[in-house]
């Protein structure tokens, strides 16, 4: 069965058909906001905290106001996963800059911005996908110098994944000046001889909320997890691959541009760090994480 979903639009829930924003938008006219999804397990937002503060920090690196607090998003996302059916959803909540009255490029500064808040069904990958792993194509990394923003100016990344998605791949991993930054819908991974390491946090990846995870979960999992610049030659070398993603979890790469990546199949250092994330969510459905 399913059920329309029903989408927030500025203080109104509305059918999709009737949800809409004004031509003169800054989001629809600029890609001037900001957004955040959160996957819901069993009606409940996970990691709801980060991603709060993640989205605080792009509405404070963009200069947008955050129109809601804690609690008031609390309410909000409680009430749009209620409406929609609840079980295992993702969020998607968007904050632009909002209406103005004249496209010009700056801002007025009295504006007030426009939250639109979707909550549809958690698609997470199949179990047959998870298990023998996902193809990426890699790319260079054509974007500007503030990817931490989670920002929905995304034509670099919707360009992106059409490639990886005509080439019949899930991901388009990107290296820029020699080194690897992320996907470009998710964080990457490598591992060799058992160590895994991911790039740090700066200004050229997006500071993923499961990519978080990851590296808070890979101690208590037993592995060895190094937060450092990786060169784009270590993808060739490497035994696993990974990408993370609110949405896709924690996927094994088995093949990149037409190549196994080690021996073709999913690794073990990614099956011990799945199971502890499965192991986590678990945990926290429980009420006792
Ligand atoms: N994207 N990097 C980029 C560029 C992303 O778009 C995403 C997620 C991530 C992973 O972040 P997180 O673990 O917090 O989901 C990294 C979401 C799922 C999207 O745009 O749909």
């Amino acid at each position: 069965m399913s059920a329309e979903q029903t989408f927030y639009v500025n203080g109104e829930w509305l059918p999709p058909a009737r949800a809409s924003v004004p031509v003169l938008d800054r989001g629809f006219l600029f890609g001037d906001g900001v957004y955040e999804v959160i996957p819901v397990y069993q009606g409940r937002p996970f990691r709801f905290e980060q991603h709060l503060h993640r989205l605080q920090d792009s509405l404070d690196a963009t200069g947008i106001a955050n129109p809601h607090d804690p609690a008031g998003w609390a309410r909000l996302l409680d009430e749009a996963v209620q409406r929609n059916g609840g079980g295992d959803r993702s969020i998607y909540l968007q904050v632009t800059r909002g209406v103005a009255p004249r496209r010009k490029h700056p801002f007025p500064m009295d504006i007030t911005p426009t939250v639109v808040i979707m909550s549809p069904p958690l698609e997470l990958p199949a179990a047959d996908v998870r298990d023998s792993g996902v193809a990426a194509i890699t790319r260079p990394d054509p974007r500007w110098r503030h990817c931490n923003i989670k920002s929905t100016a995304l034509l670099a990344n919707v360009m992106l994944s059409q490639e990886a998605c005509a080439a019949e791949a899930a991901e388009a991993i990107l290296i820029r000046d020699g080194e690897l930054t992320e996907g470009a819908a998710s964080n990457v991974f490598v591992v060799h001889d058992g160590v895994v390491a991911t790039p740090p946090h700066g200004h050229c990846l997006l500071p993923g909320v499961t990519r978080d995870l990851i590296v808070e979960l890979a101690p208590q999992a037993g592995i060895t997890l190094e937060e450092r610049s990786v060169a784009e030659k270590e993808l060739a070398t490497a035994d696993e691959i990974w990408i993370s993603s609110s949405t896709r979890e924690l996927l094994a790469v088995t093949r990149r541009d037409g190549e196994t990546v080690g021996n073709g199949r999913v690794g073990d250092v990614w099956r011990t760090m799945y199971d502890a994330f499965q192991a986590r969510k678990q945990e926290w459905l429980r009420g006792a994480a």
